[in-house]
């Protein structure tokens, strides 16, 4: 079987995405540099930062070690630069923190409505046909908010970047980016730490000798979502990249479904 890290979304650009990425929010210094690092050297090829997490220049040092084209690098542009030319501006500031010619995705980090969603479209479409980004996608968008900027946009919105995680199950926004092709994709995987001693996904990892975590991490993979686990530490990167070699039943998908906890763990005025 083919490993998770080899493993991709063909997006609606017609660009791969890697289904495994490495979130980096709270890293920052030589500890992001290093766990970045460290993730190149296990085979991860997928990075998640954005403009706020005040990363990207660790980010961009340790990239240096890959090629290029064998990386895929997300950023967000944050929603206090939503107008088309501050867009373009706070795309040129990532790409120079981060030392690289162009994105492989570019999100709007949340949505913000005092901006026509036209405006940032306009914004986004500019840096695909420069070459800046390759593909385009935004975060904390609901299924209302997604279909405008579906709607506003003459090139594909790619992707969604929503918290998604056993403690947050969701229903109408996966089966509506099914339908139309757009990536979904997980963030706080794992409930923010949250769901890695949940006694149910630890009964149901004892039965494929996995943890709690692999198991959250292997159930969203199953609904068909991208995942962009935070680790901090070696054995975790490594913890969260065994996906391979076996799967979920339909019960145990379902038996996490059932759960019936529900917690939002980032501000959720939009989702
Ligand atoms: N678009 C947005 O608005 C948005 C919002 C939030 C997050 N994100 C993105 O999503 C990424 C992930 O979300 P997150 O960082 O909030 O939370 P998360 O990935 O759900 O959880 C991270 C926590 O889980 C722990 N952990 C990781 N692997 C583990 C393992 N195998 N066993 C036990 N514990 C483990 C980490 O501890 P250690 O550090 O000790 O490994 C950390 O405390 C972010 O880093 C960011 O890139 C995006």
């Amino acid at each position: 079987m083919e490993s998770i890290l080899n493993q991709s979304y063909k997006l609606l650009s017609g660009y791969s995405m890697p289904v495994l990425g490495l979130g980096t929010w709270r890293l920052v210094g030589v500890a992001c540099e290093r766990i970045v690092s460290e993730a190149l050297e296990l085979g991860y090829r997928h990075i998640d930062t954005a403009e706020l997490y005040g990363n990207e220049a660790e980010i961009g040092q340790a990239i240096r070690s890959v090629a290029r084209g064998e990386l895929f690098l997300t950023s967000k542009v944050s929603s206090a630069n939503l107008r088309t030319n501050d867009v373009i501006r706070a795309c040129t500031g990532s790409l120079e923190r981060l030392g690289t010619g162009y994105l492989d995705l570019y999100l709007v980090h949340w949505p913000n409505d005092e901006v026509p969603i036209a405006e940032t479209m306009e914004g986004m479409q500019y840096l695909v046909e420069e070459g800046m980004i390759r593909s385009m996608g935004v975060s904390n968008f609901d299924v209302g908010r997604l279909r405008a900027a579906m709607d506003a946009s003459d090139i594909p919105v790619c992707n969604d970047q929503v918290e998604y995680h056993p403690y947050r199950p969701r229903r109408e926004l996966p089966q509506f980016c099914q339908e139309h092709g757009v990536a979904l994709t997980a963030y706080c995987p794992l409930g923010k730490g949250r769901v890695v001693r949940d006694p149910t996904l630890t009964r149901i990892g004892q039965m494929y000798g996995k943890s709690a975590s692999q198991v959250s991490l292997r159930w969203l993979l199953q609904k068909g979502a991208i995942v962009i686990p935070k680790a901090g530490s070696v054995e975790h990167l490594r913890e969260n990249a065994q996906m391979d070699g076996w799967e979920l039943t339909p019960e145990d998908m379902r038996r996490i479904e059932e759960m019936g906890i529900e917690m939002k763990l980032v501000d959720a005025t939009y989702t």
